[in-house]
């Protein structure tokens, strides 16, 4: 029997029915409708709805649902199921008979929808979080066991100043648990409970609707029914939280494949997780980064297309929330699929130090160091600057670097260089000079690296700490 009997008595058109069916991508909810549906019949049975044993029969019946459901997969084709709720109702009727019916009184499937979702949203985030805190501990990991070494930082692409390993490691760290945090803080406006909110006005029947949101986990209940059960921010929050982590994930990967290829070198491809070309024997090739690179196309896509899904739309329920499900499905289940892989791919990957140190010792990348030798010596820094120019044009004619350059020919475009100008232009000397809080200087990174430590360990203590 269908969850609703149309007015007129007269059948749906059959390509229609089948076509507004969402079950094929809902039934992915069924744990959260189990949960949440439980949580109505309780409150149903405090409302002297349901007696003690029509209670008992529902949840035994709920459970069984799921125990089929983990058991079957025969069970989830149903080509009568409009949508998961639907289907729970027609199993559970077919396990306890027309009782089954009873569950659905003073509820709609309009707060149904928002819930699971919810659940899922949470669920989701949790998962994400325990991931990020992991691949961020490979990327600190890795910070930790490069030690000195030391490699050119970029800007506009071009060599600008040497730092070390670690703290360019350390920036995805950074970017990461920003992204951990997002999700942190979407959770906070995802978890709030919506039953009771019914159809679009509120519940029929008293129910205890503090007690529904306490049973699942939630923090509280939705303050108003025909917003909770029209609202889509959190899925909107938390698919564009993803589209930004989606988008650091192809960053990273950008910069991967940048460096491993011929021309830097910094970067080993791991085997396991890079293919070889059909023709040419040769051919290693970053599927894995390449991949990480084209997913964001798709999980900003689908925060896109959710905003215009909803965009519009007058409050409260309309069937267009429906489509917001696959875009979030989708989003959730790449950023779950992916990070794990990156992860892994992090771990299996390695670096060649000796190149990225010669290259971060070349190019004039202490020229600034130079410049800071004169203005420490009272130069005004615009001069200084001007005046190391001059000496950086007079190595490009020499093809050498500033600290090959003698010191007399030094001292014609500034008398204040000196003999221990040239400790100031040693690799260790430039990077130490960068010694404020987040800064390279050793000293500086080894803290940066205790600290991103304490917010990894308190990432993964609170994921484990949900319910
Ligand atoms: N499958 C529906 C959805 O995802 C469930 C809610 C149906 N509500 C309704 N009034 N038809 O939106």
């Amino acid at each position: 029997m269908k969850m609703w009997s149309p007015r007129s008595g007269q059948a749906l058109d059959p390509d229609f029915e089948r076509w507004q069916r969402s079950f094929e991508f809902d039934q992915r909810l069924l744990k959260h409708e189990l949960a949440a549906s439980g949580a109505h019949a309780r409150a149903l049975k405090d409302a002297a709805i349901l007696s003690s044993s029509e209670l008992v029969d529902i949840l035994q019946g709920l459970e069984k649902i799921g125990d089929l459901a983990a058991t079957s997969a025969e069970f989830l084709q149903d080509s009568e199921a409009e949508d998961v709720h639907h289907f729970v109702e027609k199993q559970l009727v077919a396990l306890i008979g027309d009782s089954g019916y009873k569950l659905h009184s003073g509820r709609s499937r309009n707060e149904q929808i928002a819930t699971d979702l919810r659940l899922y949203v949470r669920a989701a985030i949790d998962q994400q979080r325990a991931d990020l805190a992991e691949f961020a501990g490979v990327l600190l990991e890795k910070a930790e066991r490069a030690g000195d070494a030391a490699m050119p930082a970029y800007t506009h692409l071009q060599r600008a100043e040497p730092v070390l390993v670690s703290h360019w490691l350390l920036a995805y760290v950074e970017m990461f648990l920003r992204d951990a945090d997002r999700l942190a803080d979407c959770r906070k406006r995802v978890n709030v409970c919506p039953l009771g909110s019914g159809a679009v006005a509120g519940a029929t029947l008293s129910l205890d609707r503090r007690a529904m949101a306490a049973s699942l986990g939630f923090d509280g209940s939705t303050a108003n029914s025909i917003d909770a059960t029209s609202d889509r921010d959190f899925v909107l929050e938390f698919v564009n939280a993803l589209s930004q982590l989606a988008l650091h994930l192809s960053r990273w990967a950008e910069e991967m494949i940048l460096f491993s290829t011929q021309e830097f070198g910094f970067v080993q491809l791991p085997e396991t997780y890079s293919t070889g070309s059909s023709a040419m024997p040769q051919k290693k090739n970053p599927d894995l980064l390449e991949l990480t690179r084209g997913k964001a196309g798709r999980v900003i896509g689908n925060a896109t297309a959710l905003m215009i899904s909803v965009k519009g739309l007058p409050l409260a329920y309309n069937k267009d929330l429906q489509e917001t499900q696959e875009p979030l499905f989708d989003s959730a289940e790449t950023i779950i699929a992916l990070v794990p892989l990156v992860t892994g791919w992090m771990q299996a990957m390695a670096f060649d130090y000796e190149r990225m140190q010669q290259a971060a010792q070349s190019g004039f990348m202490n020229a600034w160091a130079a410049a800071t030798y004169l203005v420490e010596r009272g130069v005004p820094s615009r001069l200084a600057h001007q005046q190391v120019g001059r000496v950086v044009q007079k190595c490009v004619e020499k093809a050498c670097e500033i600290q090959d350059l003698p010191l007399d020919e030094l001292r014609s475009i500034n008398p204040l260089f000196d003999q221990d100008l040239y400790t100031s232009l040693t690799l260790e000397s430039v990077l130490a000079i960068h010694d404020v809080p987040g800064g390279t200087a050793p000293a500086r990174v080894r803290q940066a690296m205790a600290a991103a430590k304490r917010m990894i360990e308190t990432i993964s203590e609170g994921v484990n700490a949900h319910p």
